[in-house]
């Protein structure tokens, strides 16, 4: 029997790994879901994949499916995909391109933005307005598409604010997906993130990754007293004065991150030599070696935006132990496959990481689901970040459920 989760979070061991019941209880899944993935604003896409009017992606988030469509004004907008006759889902597949949201079930057919248009021989009372679709609330950050699910979504302004000098640089609409790619982890979301939060992993192995991200605990990390190294001040300070914001910046009570960081010396981007991956560059960050715009946001995103191309990682949880991360390789529109860039050489680098990080995730995982298993220490140098991810996650959680808490005293 699980302990209540108010008793997990209040005895939890800080700087230590989570108990076993956060990475395998059916029934703190559902508390995450509710509690994060339902409530926050979380990356979908990004906004250059539906590149014509009526291009769609589809998108599940726990028990909800959503659908993002571009309209004929050009504006991405968020329909739960699910039809407001009888239910049916609209679109089946997972992306794809179409005139109107036509429901297969008795034909019902939406407009993209929402409206119902059509419904056959529905009587005299009939008013297709109270039968849009429902909407889900969308942004566009630079080119990043994030959604809500709440009703009552939480302020997205503050995080916009800070992220959009930062971003802006990378001119994102003028982007294309040159490649997605899309794994099924076997292991809990937080593990997931977890090993995102730290390169102490990273040397044995990362052998491709390491060609170009420096084993270096302060790039991956965020030291406990916000201290920053003469270097890497130095490294900021030449990003900034070449106009490309670099400052390392935590926000949200932790819930996101930006910060410009050094790649190995003589690495540019994620290539197996360091050097560019494209040759027309996407953006206008001038310095070549600027790095890596690091930039999280939990509970769904971290992305690397370089000089040349920018990746972004979207982490979907499917159940208690399984983790969907996609992945999108985006390149200059007028970037030419085969002419100004290798699909192999752009993308073997994360591809090859992805596997080894879905490897160790499921290690982990499968470690965990021993009852043998007791929360262990993180590494003060090497885990700074994985200590702030979990220190994030349990206060959002305590905050969440404090009201039912003291309601039940
Ligand atoms: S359920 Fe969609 S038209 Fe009937
Ligand atoms: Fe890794």
């Amino acid at each position: 029997m699980t302990p209540p989760l108010a008793d997990l979070l209040a005895h939890r061991k800080p700087g230590y790994s989570l108990d076993r019941a956060f990475y395998t209880d059916p029934g703190i899944f559902e508390e995450d879901l509710e509690h994060i993935y339902y409530r926050e604003w979380l990356y979908a896409i990004p906004a250059c994949q539906l590149v014509k009017t009526g291009d769609y992606a589809r998108l599940k988030i726990g028990a909800y499916d959503v659908i993002l469509v571009k309209g004929s004004d050009g504006e991405i907008r968020g329909f739960h995909n699910t039809c407001r006759h009888r239910g049916s889902i609209l679109c089946k597949a997972s992306a794809g391109r179409v005139a109107k949201l036509v429901c297969p079930y008795h034909q019902w057919t939406y407009d993209l933005d929402g409206s119902l248009l059509w419904a056959r021989e529905m009587g005299p009372e009939f008013d297709p307005k109270e039968h849009r679709l429902h909407a889900v609330q969308t942004r566009d950050l630079c080119g990043l598409i994030y959604i809500c699910l709440a009703d009552d979504a939480p302020d997205f302004e503050a995080f916009a604010a800070m992220a959009r000098p930062y971003l802006e640089v990378h001119d994102l609409h003028r982007g294309k997906v040159a490649f997605t790619s899309s794994i099924i982890e076997e292991g809990n979301w937080k593990l997931v993130w977890e090993n995102n939060r730290e390169c102490y992993h990273c040397s044995s192995n990362h052998p491709e990754l390491c060609n170009s991200f420096p084993l270096d605990p302060e790039v991956a990390g965020v030291s406990a007293d916000g201290s920053i190294s003469a270097r890497l001040q130095g490294h900021f300070d030449r990003c900034e004065a070449s106009g490309a914001p670099a400052q390392f910046r935590l926000g949200g009570q932790g819930q996101y991150r930006l910060a410009r960081m050094p790649l190995q010396d003589n690495a540019v981007s994620y290539t197996m030599d360091g050097q560019a991956a494209v040759r027309r560059p996407l953006g206008r960050v001038a310095l070549p070696d600027a790095g890596s715009l690091l930039k999280f946001h939990y509970p769904s995103t971290w992305n690397h935006f370089l000089p040349d191309i920018t990746l972004t990682f979207r982490v979907m949880p499917i159940s208690p132990t399984q983790t969907e991360v996609t992945t999108c390789w985006i390149v200059d529109r007028d970037a030419v496959e085969g002419v100004d860039y290798d699909l192999q050489r752009l993308t073997e680098v994360w591809i090859a990481t992805n596997d080894q990080d879905r490897e160790i995730v499921e290690d982990n995982q499968r470690g965990i689901n021993s009852p043998a298993y007791t929360p262990g220490p993180y590494s003060p140098d090497w885990e700074s970040g994985v200590i702030q991810f979990v220190d994030w996650y349990a206060d959002t959680m305590t905050r969440a459920i404090a009201p039912r808490s003291v309601a039940a005293e």
